[in-house]
């Protein structure tokens, strides 16, 4: 890991996260966009393409005796979690989205079709760039409108003030739904911790909630098989990242955490309730291969210990 400027060009800060390079992580959001194509989910096998990112899934198992294809029983964990974050982010009657580390996952394009959405689609700078490029091609190919509604500001979420600054323009007077999906799994527990803590503070400026699914279980993420074991030592060489390496001890210690955030949290099994996973059929997988995990796979809606929901959309 190399440390040496902050974030926003200042010499380092004492800050977590603020003098550390996240953009090896970046590479992640390529293999989860490679993952997704298999599925139904909006300009995922368009993004795919554009991304050349079976070539990059290739190049980084390259000598390693795996295959992309080896790796496809993880494309129905991605579509499951992607549809999840997105139904739940429906399901709050929100119009104001702020997503973080959004990775090439292109949500906002999909929500930000109905012009009474606004879509912040923050990640760091490379992937917010490359994004735009990929944004500006599909508006092209599929003339879709542009409502003026989404956004792509580089934010690296352990930055309060790049944070704040993205979320300048939206309204104080209508509730806010924030994201992050896939974020955690790499950060220590410092930076979950500043992570959250900014998190915590956009909330108190809104009514609002904070959907994720990326709170790990020690004992769930260390379950695995020995394929799965070496595609995490690679990912953790090429990313300069370990992957889980501060998953929670247990439930238990995962609400001490988020009780000391003054976080209050409802968690959800979501993947019997989103309908078909088109991959497993596309992939030619058995219907039966989340059965083990299903009870891993959580959704969680924060919000700021004390507060009442905001009621659900009329939809
Ligand atoms: C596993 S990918 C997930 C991307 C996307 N949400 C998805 O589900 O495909 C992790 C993402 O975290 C982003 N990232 C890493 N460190 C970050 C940071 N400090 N702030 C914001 N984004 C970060 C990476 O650029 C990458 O897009």
């Amino acid at each position: 890991m190399t440390a040496k400027t902050s974030a926003d060009g200042s010499p380092g800060s004492s800050r977590p996260g603020l003098d550390i390079h996240y953009e090896k992580i970046s590479l992640t959001a390529q293999l989860a966009a490679y993952m997704r194509q298999f599925s139904d989910i909006p300009f995922a096998s368009d993004v795919a393409d554009l991304l050349h990112s079976r070539q990059v899934f290739e190049a980084l198992l390259r000598g390693q005796q795996m295959t992309p294809e080896d790796l496809t029983w993880y494309a129905p964990i991605f579509e499951a979690r992607y549809k999840s974050v997105t139904g739940a982010i429906h399901r709050t009657g929100s119009r104001q989205v702020l997503e973080l580390a959004s990775g090439l996952t292109l949500r906002g394009l999909a929500f930000a079709q109905d012009p009474a959405f606004t879509y912040i689609e923050s990640d760091l700078t490379s992937i917010s760039a490359e994004k735009e490029a990929i944004i500006a091609r599909l508006r092209q190919k599929y003339g879709l409108a542009d409502h003026g509604n989404l956004y792509f500001p580089a934010v690296n979420a352990l930055d309060r003030s790049q944070l704040q600054e993205a979320i300048q323009r939206l309204d104080r007077d209508r509730p806010l739904v924030v994201v992050s999906e896939g974020l955690f799994p790499y950060l220590s527990r410092d930076e979950m911790r500043a992570v959250a803590s900014n998190i915590r503070e956009v909330l108190a400026e809104f009514k609002g909630s904070w959907i994720t699914p990326d709170f790990s279980i020690k004992e769930e993420v260390e379950r695995v098989t020995e394929q799965q074991r070496s595609f995490r030592r690679i990912v953790a060489a090429a990313t300069e990242h370990k992957m889980y390496n501060n998953a929670f001890d247990s439930l238990e210690q995962l609400q001490a955490f988020l009780d000391e955030m003054g976080l209050a949290a409802e968690m959800h099994h979501p993947v019997d309730e989103i309908g078909e996973i088109v991959s497993l059929r596309e992939l030619h997988l058995p219907a039966a291969l989340l059965d083990p995990i299903k009870a891993s796979l959580r959704l969680w809606v924060l919000r700021l210990s004390g507060e009442e929901p905001s009621p659900p959309a009329a939809s």
